[in-house]
């Protein structure tokens, strides 16, 4: 885009011809407001009363870099450094997977089953942002979350995530899924572990993410399984395991549950009725 002098309006609307053309059709309008608005430090409604603004030049360096980047295809929530997630304002860096509002199912489902759960901690396996684990804390204030994350990365962005929503009410470990904690140590397990086949057909729209936080072996499954697996020596007797899953996985999920002897075995669907959520108790 040229650098002569622009009004907001003139901006945005050839921010959205240069999402468009640049093949980003999923919310162009949407994505060049929150440039603006993230850059130009103002809400939504002002871009829409005072659209004949002229932007400085200054800003308007910053504005078209930012739009450069989306138009290359990278999350709109790096670009802005922030996701909302349960309704709370989550920082997001390059390193750190995306929170989707498709995993607010698992919270959900989480909180459900939390008041039946056995007394101690709560353990969100593969914390990322931290976005499970704060969640549950806002909700679930008498329970301790323990967050746990094997990259340095999205540690030091979960750490920030916690002082700003949830300070002293989550434990951050770094280590890899279950192997640092005790047998018997927990009384509710809840993952989003990476769950997509390493030739995925979805992964050519993820480039930008953290592959480690997308894959999980050939067909997807090694990482759901090694939770399954390890988490009936972790969980309390009785400990419900929730994990998010891809929408073609449920069958698997639930057999894997199954072959461990977890019971009440179900799993849940999203909006579109497609599975999302499994969900066992732990029989030992
Ligand atoms: C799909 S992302 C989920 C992130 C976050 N829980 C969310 O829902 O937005 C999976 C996360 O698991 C982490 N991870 C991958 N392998 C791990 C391992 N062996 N131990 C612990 N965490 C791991 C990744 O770094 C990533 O943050």
């Amino acid at each position: 885009m040229a650098t002569n002098i622009y009004t907001i309006a003139q901006w945005l609307a050839e921010a959205v011809a240069t999402l468009l053309q640049n093949g980003i059709t999923d919310s162009p309008q949407l994505d060049s407001q929150l440039i603006a608005c993230e850059v130009l430090q103002v809400g939504r409604t002002r871009l829409y009363a005072f659209p004949e603004t002229t932007i400085e030049a200054s800003s308007l360096q910053t504005l078209n870099d930012c739009l450069a980047r989306r138009a290359s295809g990278e999350p709109i929530a790096y670009i802005c450094g922030h996701r909302e997630f349960w309704s709370m304002h989550l920082t997001v860096k390059p390193g750190t997977l995306v929170p989707r509002a498709d995993t607010e199912i698992l919270v959900e489902q989480a909180i459900a089953c939390s008041h039946k759960a056995p007394l101690g901690p709560i353990l969100d396996l593969g914390t990322g942002t931290g976005a499970i684990a704060i969640a549950l804390a806002t909700e679930l204030p008498q329970r301790h979350i323990l967050a746990l994350e094997q990259s340095a990365d999205a540690i030091a962005v979960a750490q920030i995530n916690i002082e700003n929503h949830a300070p002293g009410k989550v434990s951050l470990i770094q280590g890899s899924w279950l192997s640092c904690l005790n047998d018997n140590s927990i009384g509710l397990i809840v993952s989003n572990p990476p769950y997509l086949g390493v030739a995925d057909s979805h992964l050519a729209t993820l480039a930008h993410e953290p592959i480690e936080a997308l894959v999980s072996g050939s067909t997807g499954m090694e990482d759901l399984a090694h939770i399954i697996e390890h988490s009936v020596r972790v969980g309390k007797k009785g400990a419900p395991l929730l994990l998010e899953h891809g929408f073609e996985q449920g069958t698997a999920v639930r057999q894997l549950f199954l072959e461990h002897k977890y019971s009440h075995v179900h799993t849940v669907q999203d909006l579109a009725g497609l599975d999302r959520v499994t969900y066992g108790i732990t029989a030992s």
